[in-house]
């Protein structure tokens, strides 16, 4: 099994710093160079993608593929955008088949659709060849998609109670069975990419360690969804995270302010913000 070398570069995220011209929002993306290609992993809500891949100098025209976490529109919305800068090439589109899925949330007895913004076959039009995965599955050598996450801890089930979806004709309760994760298997150890981690956070981790057996973690970034999880989450997923051999740990997007300070100063040292414009060398 090869170790894979490059780096990653936040393009989308809620936190930009002071004076950058770069754009932030309620969203994430993360572009993936390595020596066997260049990867994007999720592309933001829409406005800002192309706007700070082009102040950053990272060409959204020279992608190997495609990588989405879920469906949510904060994560495939800028999806069109990457699809007109390559000219509507076909580029592979790797996913869990459930980011088609009907789903909603409901919030004060009214219900909003949270499914991805497109159809199927306007993506397909724009370009996009989906391979959907529902298992741990190598994008190339060291390159892997986690697939489903085994629901493993008692305290990772924040955020949950108002999600539905329609399979069917039928309403029933949705766990997001599509977020999923990249795992790079680098010499310094594993670099794990969150998107929402609608999942669970060490739930990921733990099934990253499992199926590459690797146990040394050099970074996790990405969406933690600490922010809608709750204290007890918070509070175990600090825990759980003192457990672990971890070098870099970077929470952006949905992490919250909140729960960026707790994981700041109850981990110390090995904590940093994330922003657009962040880069990890691996
Ligand atoms: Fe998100
Ligand atoms: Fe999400």
């Amino acid at each position: 099994m090869g170790h894979v070398r490059g780096r990653i570069t936040i393009l989308v995220d809620n936190i930009v710093p002071g004076r950058s011209e770069a754009l932030g929002e309620h969203g994430f993306s993360a572009h993936i160079e390595t020596n066997r290609g260049d990867f994007l992993f999720d592309t933001g809500k829409g406005r800002a993608l192309a706007h700070n891949a082009l102040l950053f100098q990272r060409d959204l025209s020279k992608l190997e593929e495609i990588l989405l976490s879920h469906s949510h529109g904060d994560h495939t919305g800028g999806l069109p955008d990457v699809l007109l800068i390559r000219a509507k090439s076909p580029v592979h589109v790797r996913a869990h088949p459930d980011i088609f899925v009907e789903r909603y949330r409901a919030k004060d007895g009214k219900k909003s659709y949270g499914g991805i913004p497109y159809t199927r076959g306007y993506l397909e039009k724009m370009g996009a060849r989906f391979v959907f995965n529902r298992g741990y599955t190598e994008i190339q050598d060291g390159i892997y998609l986690t697939g489903e996450i085994p629901r493993e801890t008692p305290f990772e089930g924040g955020d949950m109670g108002n999600r539905f979806a329609l399979r069917e004709g039928k309403e029933v309760p949705d766990i997001l069975l599509d977020d999923q994760s990249v795992v790079l298997h680098t010499e310094k150890g594993l670099v794990i990419v969150l998107g929402c981690a609608h999942s669970g956070m060490i739930n990921v981790i733990n099934h990253a360690i499992r199926m590459s057996g690797i146990d040394s973690i050099y970074a996790i970034v990405g969406g933690t969804h600490l922010e809608f999880s709750g204290e007890t989450q918070l509070k175990e997923t600090i825990e759980a995270l003192r457990t672990y051999d971890i070098h870099h740990l970077i929470p952006s997007h949905c992490t919250g302010p909140e729960a960026l300070m707790r994981l700041r100063d109850e981990l110390g040292g090995v904590f940093q913000f994330s922003h657009v414009g962040l880069r990890l060398e691996f």
